[in-house]
C-alpha cells in the first residue's frame, strides 16, 4: 500500500500525525507538502495528490485542510478522482466499499486527531466491494 498525502496550513499538524501513524504501521507515505503553517493555497496541494493517483504513483491519497471541503471540491474536478470527505468511520468504510474512493479528505478544524487516525485506518484497510451494482454506478459518474 502506497499513500500520497498533502495539506494546506490548516491541515499541517494533523498531516504530521497521520504520516507518523501510517509510517509506524509500515505503510509507504509520500508527502507533497505544504511544509509549515504559513498560509497557502490548498488547490496547489490537491493537484499534487491527484496527479500522484492518476499517474499511478500511489494507491490512495489523503488531503487535509481546515474543513476538508476545499480539498474535496478541488480534487473531484480531476478525471479519475473520487475524493470523499469523511469525519466518521462508517462513511470511510462505505465510501471505499461503495464508491471506490481513492482520496480521503479530512478537516483538521472539524475532527480531533484520535478519531482522524481511526478514520484513516478504516479508509486504508477497507477494499472496494467489486459489486457489479457499485461498478455500474461509479461508471455513471462521468
Ligand atoms: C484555510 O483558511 C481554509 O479555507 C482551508 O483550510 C479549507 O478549510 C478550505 O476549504
Amino acid at each position: 500500500m502506497r499513500i500520497i498525502i498533502g495539506c494546506d496550513h490548516g491541515g499541517y499538524r494533523l498531516k504530521l500525525d497521520i504520516i507518523k501513524h501510517l509510517t509506524e504501521r509500515g505503510i509507504e507515505v509520500t508527502d507533497v507538502g505544504c511544509d509549515d503553517e504559513k498560509s497557502c493555497d490548498y488547490p496547489v496541494y490537491s493537484a499534487k495528490v491527484t496527479e500522484g493517483i492518476t499517474e499511478g504513483k500511489a494507491d490512495l491519497g489523503i488531503l487535509v485542510c481546515g474543513t476538508g471541503i476545499g480539498m474535496c471540491m478541488s480534487a473531484n474536478k480531476k478525471s479519475g478522482i473520487r475524493a470523499a470527505l469523511c469525519h466518521d468511520t462508517f462513511s470511510a468504510k462505505a465510501t471505499r466499499e461503495h464508491n471506490d474512493a481513492n482520496i480521503l479528505c479530512l478537516g483538521a478544524r472539524v475532527i480531533g486527531p484520535g478519531l482522524a487516525l481511526m478514520v484513516v485506518d478504516t479508509f486504508v484497510d477497507t477494499p472496494f466491494s467489486q459489486d457489479e451494482r457499485h461498478i455500474r454506478r461509479i461508471s455513471m459518474y462521468s
